[in-house]
């Protein structure tokens, strides 16, 4: 059945893979990210949408206006986010703030605004990439970690709400995944293949979510490299 799916983050890494992925399968595809310049798509069944997902006071009516042209949508893929770590106090406010709105807050918006037409269907997903930071916190992780603990409590609050009305929620947690993700911070994942996930290998984890019969929730799935090494750059953009 081919579907009408929006994906956050679809303009790099894991939201792009994901996107072309489902793209080459014959979906719809809504993709949310600040810009798509960097990438050409070229798909008539592709939908770009820029939109900064930090600036929370103007999302209410963006979503809306979403919702509205594509009143079809039977799946959302959250992929947006990005990584700032570092000891808390180097932080500034601003900081801390834009971390906890784009990683966490700008989903709760979206989902709260998509929820009623989802509830409406027979069956629908909700699919959010959190991280193995979801799941145990780390060194200079605070933020970070605590904007994806907050995305997989609202997941895991959310299924038991969605459950009545045909909605599935799934919650993918990977480890260190290739992608653009570690241009702007102080590590990267080591050079060897088994020290990284592809961003193909969970675009093809959040395909087979979408793939399992309606009727059975694959609730989480942690994804890791074979080998755990962390590479240190010299400093943090
Ligand atoms: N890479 C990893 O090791 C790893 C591991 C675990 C979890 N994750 C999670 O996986 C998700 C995807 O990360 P990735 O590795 O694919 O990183 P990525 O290649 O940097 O992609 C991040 C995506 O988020 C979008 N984004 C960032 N800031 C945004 C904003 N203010 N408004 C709207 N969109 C914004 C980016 O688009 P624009 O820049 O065009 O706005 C881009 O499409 C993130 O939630 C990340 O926390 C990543």
């Amino acid at each position: 059945m081919k579907r009408s799916i929006l994906v956050t983050g679809a303009s790099s890494g894991i939201g792009l893979e994901t996107t072309r992925k489902l793209l080459s399968e014959g979906h719809h595809v809504i993709g949310i990210a600040r810009g798509f310049d960097r990438v050409k798509i070229g798909n008539p069944n592709f939908n770009p949408v820029s939109l900064d997902l930090s600036q929370l006071a103007t999302l209410p009516q963006a979503f809306s206006k979403i919702c509205r042209e594509h009143p079809e949508i039977s799946a959302l893929i959250a992929c947006a986010g990005q990584g700032r770590f570092g000891m808390l106090e180097t932080f500034s406010f601003e900081q801390i703030k834009n971390l906890m709105d784009l990683n966490f807050m700008s989903h709760a918006y979206l989902v709260k605004t998509l929820m009623p037409q989802l509830k409406q269907l027979e069956h629908s997903d909700l699919i959010f990439i959190g991280s193995e930071a979801a799941l145990e916190g780390g060194q200079q992780g605070t933020i970070y970690c605590a904007s994806k603990f907050a995305l997989r409590g609202f997941a895991q609050s959310l299924r038991k709400e969605g459950a009545k009305s045909g909605v599935r929620v799934t919650m993918i947690n990977p480890g260190m995944v290739k992608t653009p993700f570690f241009e702007r911070l102080h590590f990267k994942p080591g050079p060897a293949d088994e020290n990284y996930i592809e961003a193909r290998d969970v675009a093809q984890t959040i395909l087979s979510v979408l793939k399992m019969r309606p009727e059975t929730v694959i609730d989480e799935i942690n994804l890791s490299p074979l080998k755990k090494v962390i590479a240190r750059k010299t400093k943090e953009k």
